[in-house]
């Protein structure tokens, strides 16, 4: 089961920021969890909202800002994200704008080739289905997590249709019975985000196969 620091270590420092990311890896996390969205000069950033105004300084959408200026406000883009990482960490790349996927397909593509990443330490997951339908049609190598904070039934049903390779349900939506119904058609379950000891225990109990965490130490 992978421990994986959602947003990096959210529960400890600053979310989606190279220090984030960094205490993931001191907390000896198996992977980690980051959002994009793209600057107006196209550049992959990671940070979860569509604005700047929640977790920096200024205000503003992201996608009304360079990268140069989004840099200047702590947000890093995914290519340093990824070099801090070193090909050594599972990724999990959640989609949160509409306009990213093609990009980031093809930054996955370069990374593969041009710097020992392996497609096995990618994810892309979105609560945007459309996109992930994006995903299954350019790069059958890419693997695919079907978010979903509703209903485990209708993200089963699509993620057969795209081959998708795990269902990334909210941990309350799961039990024993579901998790078996998925597992039995190889899909791996990767849930979220689950933080406190007890949630945790039941996170475990049902051998799901990663749990995002703000708190992956504790896992
Ligand atoms: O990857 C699952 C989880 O991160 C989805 O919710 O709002 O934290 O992006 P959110
Ligand atoms: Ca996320």
């Amino acid at each position: 089961m992978l421990k994986i620091g959602h947003r990096g270590a959210k529960g400890y420092v600053a979310e989606n920021t190279l220090a984030s990311f960094q205490k993931a890896i001191e907390l000896k996390v198996d992977g980690i969890e980051l959002d994009v969205h793209l600057s107006s000069d196209g550049e992959i950033m990671v940070i979860h909202d569509e604005t700047i105004d929640r977790t920096t300084s200024g205000n503003g959408l992201v996608k009304n800002f360079t990268s140069l200026e989004l840099k200047q406000f702590g947000i890093p883009t995914l290519t340093e994200v990824l070099d801090l990482m070193n090909h050594h960490f599972f990724v999990n790349i959640e989609l949160k704008s509409n306009d990213s996927v093609g990009k980031v397909i093809t930054l996955i593509e370069k990374q593969v080739s041009e710097k020992n990443w392996n497609y096995n330490s990618f994810m892309i997951s979105s609560f945007l289905w459309t996109d992930l339908e994006v995903v299954s049609q350019t790069n059958n190598q890419i693997k695919i997590g079907v978010l979903t904070e509703d209903s485990i039934e209708k993200a089963l049903t699509f993620a057969r249709e795209i081959k998708a390779f795990s269902i990334n349900p909210y941990f309350k939506l799961l039990n024993s019975e579901n998790v078996k119904l998925m597992h039995n058609e190889g899909f791996q379950i990767h849930t979220w985000t689950v933080n406190s000891p007890e949630d945790i225990t039941f996170a475990k109990s049902l051998h799901v196969d990663a749990i995002i965490s703000d708190f992956p130490d504790k896992i």
